[in-house]
C-alpha cells in the first residue's frame, strides 16, 4: 500500500472516463451539428426555386440573411468564447442553471453546425447545374430533381467531409474544459496536478488523441475509397 502503483493503475481510470466523455462531446456535437447545419443550408438556399418552398416568399429572404448572419458571426468567432457564453448566458438571459456537460455539447454543436452548413452547401453547389437543367429537360419538378438527382452526387462529397467534421471536433471539444466539463484535456490537468507530473500526462493525452483521429481519418478513407469504387465502370 506505501509502494506507489504505477502511473497508469492510478491514473489509467480518468483517461478512460475523459475519453468517454471526448467521444460522447464529439458524437452528439456532430450528431446535432448535422442536424441544424442541414437547416441551415436549407435556409441558405430558401431563393432558389423549388428548394425549401416550405418558407414562404417574405420567410425566404428572412430565412437566408438569418442563416448567412449565424454562420458567420459563429465561424468568426472563437470556439471558447462561445462556450463561456453559452455557459454564462444560460443563468445571465435565462436564469437557467444548466451544467457544464450541457453547456459544452450546445455550444459545440451550435459551433458545428455553421461549418456543417457550409459543407453541405458547398457540397450541392458543386453539382454542376448542368445536371439540374438535364433533370428539368427529362420532365422532374425542381425539387424531385433536388431530391433524385443533386443530392445523391452531393452526398458524396458531403460525407466525408463530414467525417472531417467529427475528426475535428474529437480536438476542438478541448476547449470545453475551461467550463469544467470531465473531458480527456479535463482529466489531464487533474492528473497533473495529483501526480505533481506535469508532463507525462499531455504525453499520454496526445497520444490518445492522435490515436482517436488518426484512426478515425484511416476508416474514413476507406470507406470514401468504397464510395467512388462505385463511380467506375
Ligand atoms: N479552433 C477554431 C475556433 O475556435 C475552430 C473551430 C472549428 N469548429 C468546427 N466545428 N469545425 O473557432
Amino acid at each position: 500500500m506505501f509502494q506507489s502503483q504505477s502511473f497508469f493503475g492510478q491514473y489509467g481510470s480518468y483517461f478512460i472516463s475523459g475519453t468517454g466523455l471526448t467521444l460522447a462531446l464529439a458524437a452528439i456535437g456532430v450528431f446535432f451539428g448535422a442536424l441544424l447545419g442541414t437547416v441551415l443550408a436549407l435556409m441558405k438556399r430558401a431563393h432558389v426555386k423549388g428548394t425549401a418552398s416550405a418558407f414562404g416568399k417574405a420567410g425566404k429572404s428572412l430565412a437566408k440573411g438569418f442563416s448567412y448572419v449565424y454562420v458567420e458571426y459563429v465561424r468568426g468567432t472563437p470556439l471558447m468564447v462561445q462556450v463561456y457564453m453559452i455557459f454564462f448566458g444560460a443563468t445571465a438571459l435565462f436564469h437557467l442553471n444548466i451544467n457544464a456537460f450541457s453547456a459544452g455539447a450546445i455550444a459545440v454543436s451550435l459551433n458545428s453546425a455553421a461549418y456543417v452548413s457550409e459543407i453541405i452547401r458547398s457540397g450541392i453547389n458543386s453539382i454542376a447545374d448542368g445536371q439540374t437543367e438535364a433533370a428539368r429537360s427529362l420532365g422532374m419538378s425542381e425539387s424531385k430533381a433536388m431530391r433524385f438527382v443533386i443530392l445523391p452526387q452531393a452526398v458524396k462529397n458531403i460525407l466525408p467531409a463530414l467525417g472531417n467534421e467529427f475528426v475535428t471536433v474529437i480536438k476542438e471539444s478541448s476547449v470545453v474544459s475551461v467550463i469544467g466539463v470531465g473531458e480527456l484535456m479535463f482529466k489531464t490537468a487533474t492528473v497533473q496536478g495529483a501526480s505533481f507530473k506535469p508532463f507525462l500526462p499531455l504525453v499520454v493525452t496526445s497520444i490518445i488523441y492522435f490515436v482517436l483521429t488518426f484512426s478515425l481519418s484511416r476508416l474514413l478513407g476507406l470507406l470514401e475509397k468504397k464510395f467512388n469504387m462505385s463511380d467506375k465502370h
